[in-house]
């Protein structure tokens, strides 16, 4: 089989406050899909990082009394320690200000002003600066006579400006096309939310520089020094960079055909409708998969700070005590088609009753029987026809939820195995059998393949249990049942302590 290759992007986060759960809500779904594909045996990349441009990030700095870059390069590993304490295993973590982003982006506006796609105009427009985006008339709302944003609520400011347009509209088939009639966009509810935008209004021409009079942290344009690049154009080249547009023909030819970009759906517009003709007009072929997720809602608003509702990944760290526990928790509520509601009630249920009880109890169970009435030393006797038969089912079906991006239903399913292995243990009693050993056997097999099962969303406590119980995590075509010819049992460990009732 020739190398197979995947590449996963999350959004480039505005560091303009630190990240709260609805960023790693994104990330660790990334990540998932990562160490999913690095475990079958793929070739992976993965890339996040930070958007440090823009007017948001200039007042962000300013309000904080610091220079934009010396602002940044104190917020940037910040993220990059949320993401460590979430386990996430990116392979860069690009900047927006990093050198060779900084040239590509360069390099590209060069590329489209000499193929003769940018012109000069005015522009005139109500201007969100949270967003970084225009609103038209029927997209903002109105409260008290001002016009505020629809996601923010905050008044919009008027601007009218000389500035450059990208020749978007060109391609408005084209990118109607790509949206409507291939598969990139997905779940495709989504694609027909854009397809309908699209025959609506159109695709306008957009404005793509900012005079520095007003935005002066950026990227020069490379035709115009008087103006920087508007920043969603900047950070949507990081997904090339990263990628090594330019420098690296070798690992970009073997990456972009694969890249799927995971986003929140707020962002849906700029990495399709935009993003699709940007990269037209670069020669560049559209990405392999948009994957799009809705919202985590608090108190039935999209978290945000400006709604004050916020959820911060601290808040979660500090309650269920792990990395692995958070990274289940965010993957159980995951809905890529509805928004989800936050409650820290159905969580600790989810915590105690899967984590700690279905999984947690029955390592340490298998552990303490294997010891006390085998030594720790379990053969492979009788495999159970039955067990079998599920076992190998559930393999199949989680791997293609998988495919599907469907992870809280491929955790329900592996959930259905431990759950079945707990009851199967309480059937078959190895405790006080006079041949204990075909039982745990059974269950220790099946405890093994849902433990491989599980691994990308709790790559720490699945080590963990393979260490104590004397086997490796594998991809799905290690995960036949009856493949292990011993286990070598050393420990038994308790996983995860039970929360009580909190409150909150
Ligand atoms: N900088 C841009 C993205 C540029 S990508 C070329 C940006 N940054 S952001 O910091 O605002 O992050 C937005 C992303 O964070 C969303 O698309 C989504 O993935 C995630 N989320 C932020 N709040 C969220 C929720 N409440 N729920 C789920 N995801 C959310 O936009």
């Amino acid at each position: 089989m020739g190398e197979r290759a995947f590449y996963v992007t999350t959004p480039i986060y505005y560091p303009n406050d630190v990240p709260h759960i609805g960023h790693a809500y994104t990330t660790v779904l990334a990540d998932v899909l990562a160490r999913w594909h690095r475990l079958n045996g793929y070739d992976v990349f993965f890339l996040t990082g930070t958007d440090e441009h823009g007017l948001k990030l200039q007042r962000a700095a300013e309000k904080a009394g610091l220079k934009p870059k010396e602002f940044v390069d104190r917020m940037a590993p910040i993220f990059k320690d949320y993401w460590a304490r979430l386990d996430i295993s990116y392979d860069r973590f690009i900047r927006t200000t990093d050198e060779d982003h900084e040239e590509v982006v360069k390099e590209a506006l060069s590329k489209l002003y000499s193929k003769g796609l940018i012109y000069k105009g005015v522009y005139r427009g109500w201007y969100c600066a949270s967003c970084e985006k225009f609103y038209s008339e029927g997209e903002y709302e109105e409260q008290d006579g001002k016009k505020v944003c629809p996601t923010h609520k905050k008044e919009l400011e008027w601007v009218e400006e000389e500035t450059y347009f990208l020749k978007l509209s060109e391609y408005e088939d084209q990118v109607l096309r790509l949206v409507r009639d291939t598969d990139i966009v997905h779940p495709r509810g989504y694609a027909r939310e854009i397809v309908s935008k699209l025959e609506r209004e159109g695709l306008r021409d957009l404005s793509i520089a900012r005079p520095k009079s007003r935005v002066y942290w950026g990227v020069e344009l490379p035709f115009d020094d008087r103006y920087v690049v508007y920043v969603w154009i900047d950070a949507l080249l990081n997904y090339v960079t990263g990628a090594g547009y330019g420098k690296d023909g070798g690992r970009f030819e073997k990456y972009w055909p694969v890249v799927h970009h995971v986003i929140g759906k707020d962002i849906l517009w700029f990495h399709t409708a935009i993003w699709f003709a940007v990269l037209l007009m670069l020669d560049i072929p559209p990405p392999r998969r948009v994957l799009v997720h809705a919202f985590i809602i608090n108190r039935g608003l999209k978290m945000g700070k400006s709604v004050g509702n916020v959820i911060m990944i601290d808040d979660m760290l500090e309650r269920y005590g792990s990395a692995d526990a958070v990274r289940y928790l965010l993957m159980r509520l995951l809905n890529l088609e509805k928004d989800v509601e936050f409650s820290f009630e159905l969580l600790d249920s989810m915590y105690n009753s899967e984590l700690a009880d279905t999984y947690g109890n029955l390592v340490r169970r298998l552990g303490v029987l294997a010891k006390r009435k085998l030594g720790g030393v379990v053969r492979r006797r009788d495999l159970e026809e039955e067990f079998r038969d599920v076992a190998v089912k559930t393999v199949s079906e989680v791997s293609r939820l998988m495919e599907e991006y469907r992870i809280s239903e491929a955790l329900v399913r592996t959930f259905d195995l431990l759950r079945m292995a707990n009851a199967y243990l309480n059937r078959t009693a190895p405790w006080k059998a006079d041949d204990p050993e075909p039982p745990l056997y059974n269950a220790l097999e099946a405890v093994r393949i849902a433990t491989s099962l599980l691994h990308p969303v709790l790559p720490s406590v699945t080590r963990k249990v393979a260490d104590a119980l004397g086997f490796s995590i594998t991809g799905v075509e290690g995960s036949d049942y009856g493949y292990t010819e011993e286990f070598r049992v050393k420990e038994a460990p308790i996983l995860f302590k039970k929360i009580g009732s909190k409150g909150g």
